[in-house]
């Protein structure tokens, strides 16, 4: 695994500034703050912080403003959501660099906490400007990135700080590394993936580094009608990019030289309206009509891939099994995620999870709890589950 500093490395940091990169992208309506999870994500290390007395300036983005300000995208909106979590007052501090900055720290006391304005508001962000990385080092005594989701860009906050100052891992982002080193870099086997979402053109990348990785790929969602299709089955009206059934033929093709198998559903559940409790059949794959969309997998599918975790060590799952915002075609999803959650509860199975609408689809199974970590980034668990280098973990294991 990488190796990077943590908390525990730090000495004395009383009255020290730490520039802390965290994740306040957060899903808002109406100007409130609608799943504080990623807050929650770095209390720890804020605590930590301010236990040991230093004065802690937070970092993040909002949205994508493009280096323009805007009222809309201003952190200044989530002040009061994170003095929720965190329990206590927190300034918020209107530039990100230079004296507006330095006199605020002034009036800091030791342990207090500061938001500083959204670091995209500024071209020299996602330019990764040397002189812009400076301006905001120049206020701080250490930097900790605890931001893994926003780990997947090469910007001033995320990567270029940790060239400039001592750089140190946050708790949430150590915990993170850990659980994705324990699922590929380093996993016990056999080691499952199952990688589901509408189109296999999103996950080409991932489902070319997996079969490599791991022994069994359950492919799920949209992207396996396409698989199906390869096969040479008529999957109806079901979305399908036939135009990638070479591709998916060539991922099959490499999956079998690796020794990993590629699992596909055998039966589905078919529609003929995509929509809240459409009438549906289980069918046979060779048994879809032309005018039928595949909305999950079979309940007899799911069980044969129940069975097929039973035998694994390790899973790493990105992506729904089925339509499973739009009920009865959560089933296969609700039905595997349970059991890969029960293998885990009892220690056979170390599963991590990730990605926005996997994240959603194992709360609807009601098994966030029980699998041994989910992780709530979307692009940067996408581009750790195609093998790339994190630059913003990369540069904390160089400094
Ligand atoms: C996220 O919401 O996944 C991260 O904060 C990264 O945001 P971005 O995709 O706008 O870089």
């Amino acid at each position: 695994m990488t190796q990077f500093k943590t908390l525990d490395d730090l000495g004395d940091v009383t009255g020290k500034v730490a520039l802390v990169r965290v994740d306040l992208n957060v899903p808002m309506r109406d100007g409130d703050v609608t799943d504080d999870t990623r807050i929650r994500a770095f209390q720890p290390t804020v605590e930590t912080l301010c236990e040991k007395g230093a004065k802690v300036l937070l970092l993040a983005h909002f949205g994508r403003p493009k280096g323009q300000k805007s009222s809309t995208q201003s952190l200044s909106m989530v002040v009061g959501e994170v003095e929720e979590v965190l329990g206590q007052e927190i300034m918020f501090v209107p530039e990100i660099a230079g004296d507006i900055v330095a006199q605020s720290i002034g009036i800091m006391r030791d342990g207090e906490v500061a938001i500083l304005e959204n670091s995209r508001f500024y071209p020299g962000e996602e330019a990764n400007d040397a002189e812009f990385a400076k301006a905001i080092a120049a206020n701080g005594d250490f930097y900790v990135n605890d931001a893994f989701s926003a780990a997947h860009r090469a910007h001033a906050t995320t990567e270029g700080l940790a060239h400039l100052l001592p750089a140190y891992a946050g708790r949430a982002m150590e915990a993170e590394l850990k659980a994705l080193a324990s699922a590929l870099d380093n996993p016990e086997h056999p080691v499952a993936a199952v990688v589901g979402g509408a189109k296999v053109s999103s996950k080409l990348d991932v489902l070319t580094h997996l079969v490599s990785k791991v022994d069994h790929l359950i492919i799920g969602g949209g992207m396996a009608n396409t698989f199906l299709a390869a096969r040479g089955i008529d999957v109806g009206k079901s979305l399908c990019e036939h135009e990638l059934t070479d591709t998916a033929n060539d991922i099959m093709e490499r999956a079998d030289a690796s020794g990993c198998t590629v699992h596909l559903p055998y039966d589905v559940v078919v529609a003929k309206k995509f929509e809240a409790n459409a009438p549906s059949r289980t069918v046979n794959v060779h048994e879809v009509e032309v005018d039928d969309m595949i909305l999950d997998l079979g309940a007899s599918a799911a069980e044969a891939l129940g069975d097929v975790l039973k035998t694994c060590r390790t899973l790493v799952w990105n992506g729904p099994l089925g339509a499973f915002e739009t009920p009865p075609f959560d089933e296969a999803t609700v039905a595997l995620a349970k059991t890969a959650a029960a293998l885990s509860k009892d220690g056979s199975l170390t599963s991590v999870a990730g990605g926005g609408d996997t994240v959603a689809a194992l709360a609807h199974a009601g098994v966030t709890e029980d699998f041994s970590y989910i992780s709530t980034a979307g692009g940067a668990f996408l581009e750790w589950m195609e093998g790339k280098d994190l630059p913003g973990v990369a540069a904390l294991s160089d400094a």
